[in-house]
């Protein structure tokens, strides 16, 4: 009888792109997708660690998982539970001693050994298997990953960070860095292209530290050039850079090279330089402000997004208004924007915890921040409209059928009315609105349409 799964992930676009490994190793031993958690015989949740609460929330799905076991609709026993990612890596052991449920804990250098690791599981009995161990491997093998997304697809070039900034869990779930080969990553690009997916999305936790470790001439420049020599891929993305490896070489890279968008993404986390240094973050305001220059100069029109931290431990309310004018000067297309909350085993954790800003001033901050950065996207927004974008259309719209949805080079999503043979196609449209979110436009030209093999 065949064994479905069905994996629930959170968090980042790293994890996501690990269920869609996960998956495709799944597949490769016979596994088939379930339809939901009610149809599995195998249940991945593959966790988030970022932010506090994320074991709560796990304990939680746990125990609403619990009680598959005697749900009607199942026929034969109760699925085996397993627990990936970065919570799994962090709590290991804890996982099973608080949840009788759970089956199975991988931890996020061990996931190529999932459906080994299922099979000792169901061939064992009933003690549960927990294996959280380093793996320096950061190989995979090519063409398993089960990619949802028509047009993106997610490319792994570097695994973990040794950056430890004060606030962040990353380099204790995620591992040392480790680079992947230059031989593997393009291998890995040609077959997604091949397949039709032309937007490929280069992955890492400081994607602009890769050095290639078989090619000594290879850094995260050369990487650019390299993808983007490869045909069927239309456009180039990656997540995220930090500020200070973005070197000359790479803006000239993202300068000459018109596949890759005209939007970066660069974490800037606070604006002002004392919060900086006690968040270790290892740039000052001043340095991210001119590195921001150097990049509108050689890159006009550039869109920046980034992420942002509010109440960090000892953040006064003067430093809180240099992060508000660091976003004014910089006008960010978009903000991912948090409350800071103390993380297992971190600096900030261990050493700050007196200086904790008050739940009710953190929450001050956040809002004034969220609504500045509302205010100038939509007037970013308002400004696009009677342009024309060049959008790669990648779904269609979830409320209304005959809209079309799609990304803007800036990665804004865009949408408007259209039929569904576009979906995977580059199109122009002519922007009639901007919201604080979004675009809506009408259509003015098909590029490119998609390769119908890829879309059937
Ligand atoms: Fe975390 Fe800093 Fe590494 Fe980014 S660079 S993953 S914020 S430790
Ligand atoms: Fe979360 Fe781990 Fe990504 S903590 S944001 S899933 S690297």
């Amino acid at each position: 009888m065949c064994m479905r799964y069905f994996i629930e992930t959170y968090g980042c676009q790293m994890n996501v792109h690990d269920s869609e490994r996960m998956a495709g190793l799944l597949e490769a031993v016979g596994y088939e997708a379930a339809r939901d958690e009610h149809d599995a015989d195998l249940i991945v949740v593959n966790t988030c660690s970022v932010r506090e609460r994320a074991e709560e929330k796990l304990y939680t799905r746990l125990g609403e998982l619990r009680l598959l076991g005697h749900s009607p609709e199942r026929k034969a026993g109760r699925p085996i539970i397993a627990v990936t990612g970065c919570v799994a890596q962090q709590e290991g052991e804890a996982i099973v001693r608080r949840s009788n449920v759970v089956d199975l804990v991988l931890g996020t250098q061990r996931t190529k050994l999932l459906p080994a690791a299922v099979e000792q599981v169901r061939l064992g009995g009933s003690a549960p298997l927990v294996d959280i161990r380093p793996w320096d491997d950061v190989s995979f093998p090519l063409g398993l990953a089960v990619r949802h997304d028509p047009v993106k697809a997610y490319v792994t070039i570097i695994e973990g960070c040794n950056d430890f900034c004060a606030f962040c869990v990353v380099p204790y779930t995620r591992g040392r860095e480790r680079m992947r080969t230059k031989r593997e990553i393009l291998a890995e690009v040609r077959a997604a292209a091949d397949s039709g997916h032309s937007e490929i999305h280069l992955l890492g936790q400081i994607v602009n530290h890769y050095q290639a470790p078989d090619d000594a001439r290879c850094d995260f420049a050369g990487l650019l050039e390299a993808v983007h020599e490869i045909a069927g891929v239309r456009r180039i993305r990656f997540a995220s850079p930090h500020p200070r490896h973005v070197s000359p070489a790479m803006i000239a890279a993202m300068r000459d090279l018109p596949k890759v968008c005209r939007h970066i993404h660069l974490p800037v986390q606070s604006g002002s330089t004392r919060v900086l240094a006690a968040m270790r973050r290892r740039h000052s305001r001043e340095e991210y402000l001119d590195l921001v220059d150097r990049l509108r100069e050689a890159l006009p029109g550039l869109a920046v997004s980034t992420d942002m931290i509010v109440g960090f431990p000892g953040e006064t309310a003067g430093d809180f208004d240099e992060t508000l004018s660091l976003v004014e000067r910089v006008r960010y297309h978009s903000m991912f924007s948090f409350k800071y909350s103390p993380r297992p085993n971190t600096l900030a954790q261990q050493r700050l915890a007196a200086d904790e800003v008050a739940e009710d001033e953190k929450t001050r901050r956040i809002v004034a921040l969220q609504s500045l950065q509302r205010a100038i996207q939509t007037v970013l927004h308002e400004a696009s409209v009677g342009r024309d974008e060049e959008v790669l259309v990648d779904s269609i719209s979830r409320r209304r059928e005959w809209e079309l949805s799609g990304r803007s080079t800036a990665n804004t999503s865009v949408n408007f009315p259209g039929t569904p043979d576009l979906v995977g196609a580059f199109v122009r449209v002519r922007i009639t609105r901007g919201g604080p979110n979004s675009l809506a436009g009408e259509l003015s030209e098909v590029l490119d349409r998609p390769r119908t093999e890829a879309y059937g």
